[in-house]
Order: structure tokens, then sequence, then C-alpha cells
């Protein structure tokens, strides 16, 4: 880890230089320097991932992008980015009132999207630990998950699949046993910020836990540039969402409500999203 503050702060004097010789913005000298810096290479070595696709099927990942839920998915992904280069976010929690609204679902599907358009570099990480589904959609089985990276016994290439060329997950094996703890502890902001100087990312998604059973997101929001909450038609009431959303307005910024197991929006178009 000695080593790689130490090509932090390399790459970060050598953004400030850049920036002040050539009259740019932090964040353009940023972008500009990216290609000599930590998140090059080391997205190569990251093992490729492929999906099979009866566990995308089974798990309501959807891979083909002709699909009309993958398109939903896709109109998802083009909103978040927008909204991330507006306002220089990077760092996107997804949460939800309670368990079982589509967090995961979300998730997995934008990585999918994502990973059909290339163009942008994005890391999936799975934040909640007592419901470690991430693995699921995709069919990880690593032996270490991202609780282990946190907790600071495994390296994060161990626990890392890649998905094409763009998209990089941590996903969780197993079920921690004490979820709060590792997400609250100190360290969990530090290792975030590593994993971002080393990958460079364009966007960083964190699935999380639902924020009315357990405090666990609120305290990992301070970390984070924006939330989405994903509502679950017929599960979540509007008051729910209303609590969460006032709950993590006063600490962040919210993206918006994505609207999921909505059955009733356009018969003609979808079924599901
Ligand atoms: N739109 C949907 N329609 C039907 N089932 C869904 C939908 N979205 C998610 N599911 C299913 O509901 C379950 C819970 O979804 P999940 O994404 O794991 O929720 P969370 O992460 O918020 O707990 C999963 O089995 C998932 O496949
Ligand atoms: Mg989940």
């Amino acid at each position: 880890m000695e080593k790689l503050q130490a090509a932090i702060e390399k790459a970060r004097q050598r953004r400030e230089a850049t920036a002040a010789a050539t009259g740019k913005s932090p964040a353009e000298a940023r972008s500009a320097s990216r290609a000599e810096e930590p998140g090059g290479d080391v997205w190569q070595a990251i093992p490729e991932h492929t999906v099979a696709a009866k566990t995308a099927r089974r798990n309501r990942l959807f891979l083909d992008g002709r699909t009309a839920e993958a398109s939903y998915f896709d109109k998802l992904r083009t909103k978040l980015i927008q909204q991330c280069r507006d306002n220089q976010w990077r760092r996107v929690l997804v949460t939800s009132a309670t368990k079982g609204c589509g967090k995961t679902t979300t998730c997995a599907n934008l990585a999918a999207s994502f990973a059909r358009q290339k163009d942008r570099r994005v890391m999936v990480f799975d934040m909640d630990m007592r419901r470690p589904d991430l693995r699921r959609p995709f069919g990880i089985s690593n032996s270490h998950g991202f609780s282990d990276v946190l907790e600071g016994s495994v390296p994060f290439e161990e626990t890392a699949v890649r998905l094409g060329a763009s998209v990089i997950i941590s996903a969780n094996q197993s079920v921690h046993p004490n979820p709060s703890q590792i997400i609250l502890q100190d360290q969990t902001a530090r290792v975030i910020d590593e994993i971002e100087a080393r990958y460079r990312p364009d966007v960083m998604l964190f699935d999380t836990p639902p924020m009315l059973s357990a405090d666990d997101t609120l305290g990992l929001v301070k970390h984070m540039d924006c939330a989405i909450i994903v509502a679950g038609a017929e599960m979540s009431t509007i008051a729910q969402v209303d609590e969460v959303e006032r709950e993590l307005a006063e600490v962040t910024n919210v993206m918006g409500v994505v609207l999921n197991r909505c059955n009733y929006i356009d018969q003609a178009q979808t079924y599901y999203y």
C-alpha cells in the first residue's frame, strides 16, 4: 500500500503541474494525464469473466442489448452518465428502503449496460454484507470477496472480475459476521480511495444494504458523491421512499429514484420494467 500511496501522490503532483502549465482545470488535467497514471494496464490484469446465459436469465440480468428490458437500463445508464458528468460525481451509492426492491438487479444490469457501451470505465462493489447477492447474476465464485479487501486480508485483484474491457466487479462470496463494523470502519474509506486512485474509473457503483433495516448505508454515504434509490412498486410505500430520500438528502446528492417491479407502466413495452 505504501507504494500505491507514493504513486497517488506522484500522480497528484503531476496533475497539478500539468494544470498550472496548461491552464486546464484539475478535472481536465486529470483526464488528460489518465493514460500515464495507475488505471491503464491494471484493468487488463483483472481476469475477464464470461456470464453463462442461463445464470443471467435466472437472475434477470439482461445481457442482450436488443431486449426491451435492457433498453430500460441503457436509458438509466445514459441518465447516470449525464448527471455524473454535469456534477463531477463518480461514486454512486445504490440503496432502497427495504430488501428485495431490486438494488442488486439494478447494479448488475447497469454493469451489463456499461459493458455493452464500453466507453466508460465502471467499477461495481458489493457493500451489502448481509445479502451478498451481486455474485449471483454473474455467477462469480472467487475464494474471496470485497469484504476481505475492506478488512485488508486480501488484495483487491483477487476478488475482482472484468466484464468486457470496461467494467470491473468485486462481489462478496458469503455473509459477513459483522457487516456494520466493516462498513463503518475508517479503513473502508481509505481502501475505496486507493482503488479509485489505482483504477481511475469514470463511475463507481456501490450496491448497499437497505436503509431502513440498518445504519450501515448512512455511514457509507459520506464517502459517496450521490445516491440512487430503488423503489419496488407494490413493496416500497411512498412514506418509506420519502423517508429514505430525506435522510440521504441531508448528507449527499440524491440522483433519483428508480421504480422497479412495476407491472403497469406500459404493457405494450415491457412486463417487468
Ligand atoms: N422487476 C423485477 N421483477 C421481478 N423480480 C425482480 C425484479 N427485480 C428484481 N427481482 C427479483 O427480486 C429478488 C430481489 O431482487 P434484488 O435485486 O436482489 O433486491 P435487493 O438487492 O434490493 O435486495 C431477486 O430474486 C430478483 O431476481
Ligand atoms: Mg441486494
